[in-house]
């Protein structure tokens, strides 16, 4: 292990994840093409420099492969991290609850929360969902322009998510940027002069010290709402622990926000770029939503890796893997694999079958939350196609880092409306 050769295709600095993401393939085409399974240096601008010796990792690079690992939690394990940076442990455990767990308590604890987020318990939120969009986009409409992230793509997954945990008003904007701090550590605008893990670990206080304090609350006036049902829940016999309600509360800030939001931005800017596809959408909007989604997921991929570990000495693809080594997932490679999508790099919102690994690759760590956020992205394209329908959206400006393929500022331009309802 220690005299293996790093790969000539380097995928682990942050000049190229500084790289706007569709010039960022072409170093996976060729991974893809050449060597599926190869392995590189560690991934520059870790969380915490030096935090230790950190070997390298496999980066896995086609669609099949990244599903198989998904589904092989086995010899694939979430519980020694899910990043490719090691985070030191306290923030780990304190920030991603079931995430970075294996079964039986991985399962345990997901089964907790999941009851809340399956396609029919959603569907008894959507309507709440369609007010939210509905006002997000009467307030948009007058204004002519704006900067869509702002006005828009970080507005409806906050006030989603804040009714279904009974997170207060007050309370909403500290949530929303807590939670994109959370993910920002790679990227320098939002670490200014502070240490990138100051950075997380402010973020991470934030948003524990709104968790204790609605646990606390909720634990004498009990609501209809996910916070009453973690403080009341029992695993084993067991009430959750303060520290397991805090990261419960923090996993589910940080996956259901930034992912939901930039999804917005990266629809506006596709159906922007492809007028003909905006087009043939606003023909059926009803019957086509779902696949222009599901095409907005494959074709920008929000979130670009997660990480897993061998558990035991393995081959995949022929390639030796040792225990304890890192294996990354690089979904954004996966979704534009040619062998599994015609044309990968097209944007076709008819495409079928989509199979896109942009909610993961399957198995035990799916997203939770899919439902939900094809509830909220249905509920705002239709809004701001059918209310906006000029709106085009400017030059993106990208968030840096391995993790999120983000938009941080989208400038959009529209005809204003005078008076809308
Ligand atoms: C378009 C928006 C979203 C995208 C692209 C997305 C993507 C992902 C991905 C790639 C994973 C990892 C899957 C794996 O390891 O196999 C994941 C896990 C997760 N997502 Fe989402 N997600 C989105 C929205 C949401 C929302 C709205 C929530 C709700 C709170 C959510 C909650 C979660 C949770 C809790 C997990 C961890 C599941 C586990 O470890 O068992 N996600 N998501």
């Amino acid at each position: 292990m220690g005299t293996r050769v790093y790969d000539e295709v380097d995928v682990s600095s942050i000049a190229f994840w500084s790289l706007p993401p569709e010039e960022r393939d072409g170093s996976f085409a060729v991974l893809r093409r050449e060597r599926p399974i190869s392995w590189h240096r560690p991934a520059e601008g870790g969380l915490v420099p030096q935090y230790h010796v950190d070997p390298g990792y496999w980066a896995v690079v086609l669609h099949e492969d990244v599903v198989a690992v998904s589904k092989n939690p086995q010899t694939f394990c979430s519980g020694r991290g899910v990043m490719f940076e090691d985070i030191p442990e306290e923030i780990a455990e304190s920030a991603s609850s079931f995430l970075i767990l294996d079964a039986p308590r991985h399962v345990k604890l997901r089964r907790l929360v999941a009851s809340a987020f399956t396609t029919r318990q959603v569907a008894r939120i959507e309507e709440r969902i369609r007010v939210h969009a509905r006002s997000i986009v009467s307030e948009l409409a007058p204004l002519g322009e704006c900067d869509l992230v702002e006005r828009v793509s970080e507005r409806l997954p906050v006030l989603t998510l804040s009714d279904m945990m009974g997170v207060s008003a007050a309370d909403h904007d500290l949530v929303a940027r807590a939670a994109n701090d959370m993910v920002g550590w790679n990227d320098p605008e939002l670490v200014g002069d502070r240490l990138p893990i100051e950075l997380t670990y402010q973020a991470l206080l934030t948003l524990l010290g709104v968790a204790l304090n609605m646990a606390e609350e909720r634990r004498s006036r009990p609501g209809d709402d996910l916070m009453t049902a973690l403080v009341q829940a029992e695993v084993e016999g067991d009430r959750l622990t303060d520290e397991e309600i805090g990261a419960f509360f923090v996993l589910l800030s940080v996956a259901g926000n930034d992912t939901t939001r930039h999804t917005i931005s990266h629809g506006i800017r596709l159906f922007t770029l492809h007028p003909d596809q905006r087009r043939l959408l606003m023909e059926d909007f009803g019957n086509r939503i779902d696949g222009a989604i599901d095409e907005i997921l494959r074709w920008s991929t929000p979130v670009m890796t997660f990480r897993r570990t061998a558990t035991r000495d393995v081959e995949l693809r022929g390639q030796a893997i040792s225990e304890g080594e890192k294996v990354v997932l690089f979904y954004s490679s996966a979704n534009r694999d040619d062998r599994v999508f015609d044309d990968p790099s097209g944007f076709d919102i008819l495409r079928h079958p989509n199979p896109h690994v942009g909610f993961g690759g399957g198995g035990p760590h799916f997203c939770l939350g899919f439902s939900l956020a094809r509830a909220e992205l249905r509920a705002i394209f239709d809004e701001i196609l059918h209310r906006v329908p000029d709106i085009r959206a400017g030059e993106p400006e990208y968030l840096g880092g391995n993790f999120m393929n983000g938009i941080k500022r989208l400038p959009a331009t529209f005809t204003p409306a005078r008076a809308w309802g």
